[in-house]
């Protein structure tokens, strides 16, 4: 009897301890991380290391010197020499740890052993990236950052940059427009493609930037945004309006760094410029960022007219993509397929978008469209996301590498409220005042009266 009493006593918390933990790392994977599972992998790693390092084939011979050394101590046998570690150091979703490459090694190696490790010290994942020559740091991610993304709350944000979406090693994507000018989106329906550009276009609403929609959907995606937009074209004959001033004003614009370079002949160096940045802050014209949302919609034609129509606007926008960067104009360009078959000039222009971005897609062409010039393995990645994530894609940069990225959730809702927040911000570009769209007035939320009511008789 007195057995069962103690074993329901012990048991008993145990149980719960352990039904509560499981609960918590299902339902709360950051809590689980740092009250648990930080611990449990810092005690694994630090007493497997030397073991795991030299079952992965990551040791090296020992020096004579300590062969030596330690004969001359120990009479031991000695052990090959794990790569020296650094301190380690949490964070809120895992781990890093900076090790030092022995003679011979390169992070190619660690590279390769990534999955070995993160069995042998149970954690989700382990990525691997070089800090200087001799050095690289392991960080290992405690659980599924993607699942429920949460943005890290200190990200370094400036100008024209944008931290858009959560990368699978947890670290912030920053979109940064001065690095990469323009983009292209690919992606199924339903993949997250607006979701993106929903983000985009709240990030930016709060800094000095003009945001221009084209949005042949009839608006559905980007009329929400409309306080803060300086121009919206819901239509092929509203874009084909649109795309002209936007040439016109970056023509104007090279035409004030022009003017500005010939200002005198001895001007010094640093004050000769070649794009919008160089001029004085007084001067330069603000930067404008072009959205388009389901791009196929300004290629597709059906009449004979429609067919000149687009030839013209597919020019004016390889124009735009080709030589906005020094006039400050930027493009985001999404869609579902981006080939040859939407006609001439579609190939051109998906070559001048520099950033690639690819969701889900339904056939390998269509990956392959965005990635295809990146890697190989980033068009099997695109192919293999499940539609059960939307907003999870593959993004390619220019380094050849990429990586897993998957923007958080932001309703609707919260970016119309953000953009409304930021109305006032809405830069004063005579050229495009014409396609400024039209603001629902909103309904007052408490409708108080102006005048309080008197009684009559009082
Ligand atoms: N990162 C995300 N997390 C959760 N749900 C998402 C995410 N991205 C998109 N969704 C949801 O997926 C659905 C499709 O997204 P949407 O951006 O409209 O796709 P697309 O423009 O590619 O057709 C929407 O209901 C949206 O709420
Ligand atoms: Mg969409």
């Amino acid at each position: 009897m007195s057995d069962l009493t103690t074993l329901l006593e012990v048991g008993g918390p145990v149980a719960a301890l352990g039904g509560g933990a499981a609960y918590a790392r299902a339902k709360h994977p950051a809590a689980y991380w740092s009250t648990v599972g930080l611990p449990v992998s810092t005690v694994r790693l630090l007493s497997t290391y030397g073991s795991v390092m030299e079952a992965c084939g990551l040791t090296v011979a020992p020096s004579r010197l300590r062969v030596l050394a330690a004969r001359a101590m120990t009479r031991r046998e000695v052990r090959p020499v794990p790569p020296r570690r650094g301190l380690l150091r949490p964070t809120t979703t895992g781990l890093r740890i900076r090790l030092r490459l022995a003679p011979g090694q390169e992070p190619a190696d660690f590279a390769a052993s990534t999955e070995r490790l993160r069995h042998a010290w149970g954690v989700h994942a382990v990525y691997v990236t070089p800090v200087k020559p001799g050095v690289i740091e392991l960080r290992l991610v405690g659980y599924d950052v993607l699942r429920r993304v949460r943005m890290p709350r200190k990200i370094a944000d400036g100008f024209l940059q944008v931290p858009v979406a959560l990368r699978e090693d947890a670290t912030p994507f920053v979109r940064d427009y001065r690095t990469i000018p323009h983009q292209l989106t690919l992606g199924a329906t339903l993949s997250g493609k607006s979701m993106y550009l929903r983000h985009l276009i709240a990030g930016l609403a709060p800094q000095p930037v003009a945001l221009v929609g084209i949005d042949c959907k009839r608006g559905v995606e980007l009329a929400p945004f409309a306080p803060r937009l300086s121009a919206l074209a819901t239509d092929p004959e509203q874009a084909a309006e649109l795309l002209p001033v936007l040439v016109k004003e970056m023509e104007d614009r090279y035409d004030l760094i022009k003017a500005r370079q010939g200002i005198a002949p001895g001007t010094p160096d640093e004050e000769i410029t070649s794009d919008i940045w160089g001029l004085p802050e007084h001067k330069r014209p603000v930067p404008v960022v072009l959205f388009v949302d389901e791009v196929a919609e300004l290629f597709l034609v059906a009449t004979k007219k429609d067919e000149e129509r687009r030839d013209e606007m597919v020019t004016q926008l390889i124009r735009l993509a080709q030589l906005g960067r020094a006039a400050g104009i930027y493009l985001e360009v999404c869609g579902q397929r981006f080939g040859a078959e939407l006609g001439k000039g579609a190939t051109m222009l998906r070559a001048q978008l520099t950033g690639r971005v690819c969701h889900r897609v339904n056939d390998e062409a269509s990956a392959k469209m965005a990635l295809g010039d990146i890697a190989p393995e980033a068009v099997m990645a695109a192919c293999s996301i499940a539609p059960e994530r939307p907003g999870l894609a593959v993004a390619g940069d220019t380094s050849g590498g990429w990586s897993r990225i998957r923007t958080p959730y932001l309703s609707l809702t919260d970016a119309a409220e953000t953009c409304h927040a930021w109305a006032g911000l809405v830069p004063d570009l005579p050229a495009l005042e014409p396609f400024r769209p039209a603001v629902p007035v909103r309904p007052a939320e408490h409708a108080a009266p102006v005048v309080l009511p008197h009684p009559v008789t009082d």
